[in-house]
């Protein structure tokens, strides 16, 4: 019954959509408050759906972050599972990034606190507990993080939220006959819903709208473009804003990608459109298009039968009312400067294989191993060097594309099957797809600010179906120095204010040694303190991070400082 509802509303432009889009509420400030509860919705006439979300029944609220604030995360656990929380795409120290060692028990609070670094992007979070984090986000624990900052603040781009910036989590769902909710990796997705909305439809403004694209589903890779096949303009990557806007029709995105998108309503008031996914147009080999394997055997059980495959069909009905006042109408010509990593300054390669665990006609259907491995808890699968510079070589030889995320840092594609991206994937990214049957897709990144000689960062396929059957593996970023003392928080309560501006005051004994490091390693200022209160002139340093040295009875400590 459920097909054939999205059946007649999903495929064409004949039909918009027919429930208000739900926009979640923000949270903003130094402390958000975030509770994991059960929760009850009613998707579909019949029983209600049992749900999980975040404040709420469904999803989780938007949270809103300025670059270089300090953030606490409250997350209280009121399920009764156990989970944990990652904000993806945000480069935190791995004890704050919510992979799946910070397990949150049912009935305790975790309260990561951390320096917001990011550039201006859209990210979010989500439970990342090994092989539950596809039945947690399928059931509803998901929420965007927006993060601004002065560069991006100074440019004339829409920022309203919900009115000209609308975020736009993209999800499809399997339900059983009694509405429940089904995780089974052959379970047929195909519910689609936006923001937890079921076919929905959106009042904008006659002018230039911001939409943030969020793929949270579990599997599907949609092909975005309007009805009209209006052109439209690509802002951001995984990463923040790119060099200029990019013109397109159509735009891939894959689990875990987001993608910021102007679309010019200038003139338009009064006239209807549609967000739609031209799954019909996806190249085989890809979870979205008819043929989701290389070549005739190699499917999907089930997978014929779900509407949405190889299919076109409506994300978002959109009816153009009146303009705000003040309204953005004209697309910027640049956004922000980039300095990619160079190639020259990689010091290290790193060689990362896909494969199916089963060869054959079945190869398609997983379990998927990176370099022969499957994830396992008590492996570090990787050990870089901080600060290390490294170029990272996927391989892909199963046939379907998986797309690759990686936590802690953001990387900027050097080429896919050897030709150089497109220039809408030239920007900051933390997930790339990587195309089927012996596809292959470099980039560079660097591994900066954070290490932890015990605490893992993950990598993974981000299909949650993949991820939770072991395509995962995890990495140390070593401390600097040999045998140091390390602090493992960067807020230490002795040293304040971090971040600083101009004076930085250190509560230490008389007689320690001070020593201030920038992040190269360069040698800043060093003292032997004479006083109690020792200050530290910030004001004439670069905004970054800092490492402080402190000596005391033979022990070292580092503390992180972050300069505004
Ligand atoms: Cu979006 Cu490791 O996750
Ligand atoms: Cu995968």
């Amino acid at each position: 019954m459920k097909r054939i509802f999205l059946l007649f509303l999903g495929l064409g432009n004949l039909a918009y959509g027919q429930n208000p889009l739900f926009i979640p509420s923000t949270l903003s400030g130094n402390t958000i408050n975030l509770s994991l509860q059960n929760g009850s919705v009613n998707f579909y006439p019949g029983n209600a759906t049992q749900t999980m979300g975040v404040n709420g029944n469904l999803l989780g609220p938007t949270i809103l972050l300025d670059r270089y604030q300090t953030v606490t995360m409250n997350v209280t656990n009121n399920l009764t599972d156990t989970t944990t929380i990652h904000w993806h795409g945000m480069h935190v120290a791995p004890q704050n990034d919510g992979g799946p060692h910070t397990v949150i028990p049912p009935g305790t609070t975790w309260s990561p606190s951390f320096p917001v670094l990011d550039w201006a992007t859209t990210n979010w979070y989500h439970p990342h507990l090994h092989m539950k984090t596809n039945e947690h986000v399928q059931k509803g624990i998901a929420g965007m993080i927006i993060v601004r900052d002065d560069i991006e603040a100074a440019l004339d781009l829409p920022r309203t939220y919900g009115v000209d910036d609308i975020p736009l989590v993209i999800q499809t769902k399997a339900f059983d006959a009694s509405n429940q909710i089904i995780t089974l990796e052959t379970a047929l997705d195909t519910s689609l819903m936006i923001n937890g909305t079921i076919d929905p439809i959106s009042n904008l403004p006659a002018q230039v709208v911001r939409l943030r694209l969020l793929n949270g589903s579990s599997e599907r890779v949609y092909n975005i473009g309007f009805s009209s096949n209006q052109t439209f303009y690509q802002i951001g990557s995984d990463g923040g804003l790119l060099t200029a806007p990019v013109a397109l029709t159509r735009l891939r995105i894959a689990p875990g990608e987001r993608m910021e998108i102007l679309v010019d309503f200038t003139g338009m008031q009064g006239q209807n459109t549609a967000l739609m996914s031209y799954g019909s147009e996806l190249p085989s080999a890809i979870y979205g298009a008819s043929q989701p394997g290389m070549g005739a055997g190699q499917t999907i059980p089930n997978y014929t039968l779900n509407p949405l495959n190889g299919a076109n069909f409506q994300l978002l009905g959109i009816s153009i009312g009146a303009q705000t006042s003040n309204p953005i109408t004209t697309i910027p010509s640049s956004l922000v400067a980039h300095s990619p990593w160079l190639q020259a300054n990689a010091s290290t390669t790193r060689t990362l294989t896909f494969s199916p665990q089963t060869m054959g006609p079945t190869a398609i259907q997983g379990p998927f191993l990176i370099n022969m491995m499957p994830f396992d808890m008590m492996m570090i699968n990787q050990y870089i060097p901080f600060e290390n510079t490294e170029i990272w070589t996927l391989t892909n030889n199963t046939p379907i594309a998986h797309p690759f995320h990686i936590h802690d840092v953001q990387f900027y594609v050097l080429d896919i099957n050897g030709v150089a991206p497109p220039a809408n994937q030239q920007g900051r990214k933390d997930v790339i797809l990587v195309p089927a049957g012996g596809g292959v897709v470099r980039f560079i990144t660097k591994f900066e600010d954070f290490y932890n000689d015990t605490i893992p960062y993950m990598y993974h396929c981000h299909m949650l179906t993949h991820e939770d059957g072991g395509m995962m593996g995890q990495f140390i970023v070593n401390s600097p120095i040999v045998g140091l003392n390390e602090s493992q928080t960067s807020m230490e309560s002795f040293v304040y204010p971090n971040p600083v501006i101009d004076f930085l005051t250190i509560d230490t004994p008389i007689g320690s040694r001070l020593v201030l490091y920038d992040n190269t390693g360069r040698f800043i200022w060093g003292e032997t303190t004479d006083k109690m209160n020792q200050k530290i002139d910030f004001s004439g340093l670069k905004t970054g991070v800092y490492f402080l040295n402190q000596v005391e009875n033979e022990q070292t400590r580092v503390i992180k400082i972050f300069k505004n």
